[in-house]
């Protein structure tokens, strides 16, 4: 089931979440070799930075709630998994997070200067310099840091969306015009809050975390939906997806990739061929194929 993107051809639509494996070239390339088309590294940011204290990620059954704070070696100190990543055969995308719109550009410039097949930036950061806010919910400074790593980048741009956006529409419209050439929907859902009655306490150590897997596939759904109406640009649909029918929906939201984070826990690390191998399934029952598919929802009547 190959497809194209952005240029690259992958051998199925299937993509690894950021931030669920790690960097480590051994795992990412474990991960393509057991059926991901496409795999996303762990954001990185711009200084060391250790993240919240255990415990950061519990899960619900239902879904998984993690804090687990941004952990990253700083982008200068990555040196042995880049000269490792830099012999690999599989697509890779670099994902990069700051705290200000130079933070950003200046991990993205270093980054880009590694030869990552794509760049993807994680806007879902409080900016240092708007008093915290989130970047990816306001369309200035979405925009401002689109166009900013835009500028200095030589492989293609996805840019991750947050569903706090009241619009998420709105925010993947201004990125695609400051210059995203793909857009990621979604990051975790939140925050939120479990509490531990015997205990009375939060379960996770930094009390509010961001909800991921089946819970929130119909908000992730939704997002999808409402971002194929605004861009021409193509979507990778992330959040819930666990199995061919959940990426089926996916596609026939709008999307053109479907990525899978929380999934790897629930089915193990060859969930991705799994779900290319059902999606396939399903394909053939009804005789249809992916591009047929694609965007599907928004026809009326289901035509
Ligand atoms: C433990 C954990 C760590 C995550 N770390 C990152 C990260 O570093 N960067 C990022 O953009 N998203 C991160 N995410 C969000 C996922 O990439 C994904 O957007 C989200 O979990 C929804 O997909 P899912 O329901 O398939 O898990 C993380 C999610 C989890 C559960």
């Amino acid at each position: 089931m190959t497809v194209q993107f952005l240029g690259k051809i992958l051998k199925n639509p299937m993509v690894l979440a950021s931030g669920i494996l790690g960097n480590s070239k051994d795992i990412l390339e474990r991960v393509h070799e057991q059926g991901c088309g496409l795999v996303t590294m762990k954001s990185i940011g711009p200084e060391p930075r250790d993240g919240h204290k255990n415990p950061t990620v519990i899960d619900l059954g239902h879904g998984m709630i993690n804090a687990v704070g941004l952990p990253t070696p700083g982008h200068l100190n990555m040196e042995n998994e880049w000269k490792e990543l830099e012999k690999r055969d599989f697509p890779l995308v670099a994902s990069v997070y700051g705290g200000s719109v130079k933070e950003y550009q200046m991990v993205a410039e270093y980054v880009s200067s590694k030869k990552p097949d794509f760049i993807e930036i994680n806007i879902s950061c409080p900016n240092s310099e708007q008093h915290g806010m989130i970047f990816g919910i306001n369309p200035q400074s979405s925009h401002d840091v689109v166009s900013a790593v835009k500028k200095v980048i030589d492989v293609p741009l996805i840019v991750k969306l947050t569903p706090q956006a009241p619009d998420i529409a709105r925010i993947a419209k201004v990125c695609e015009d400051a210059g995203a050439d793909a857009i990621c929907a979604i990051n975790t859902v939140g925050p939120g809050m479990v509490i531990d009655i015997e205990s009375r306490l939060p379960v996770l150590a930094f009390k509010k975390g961001g909800l991921s897997g089946p819970m929130i596939k119909p908000i992730a759904v939704r997002c999808v939906f409402d971002i194929y109406r605004t861009v021409a640009i193509p979507i990778i649909g992330l959040g819930g997806v666990s199995t061919g029918e959940d990426a089926i929906e996916m596609i026939m939201a709008g999307a053109s990739l479907v990525g899978i984070g929380s999934g790897v826990r629930y089915r193990g690390m060859d969930v991705f061929q799994k779900v290319a191998d059902e999606m396939e399934t399903w394909l053939l029952d009804h005789h249809l194929s992916l591009e047929q598919i694609k965007g599907a929802a928004h026809k009326e009547n289901g035509e």
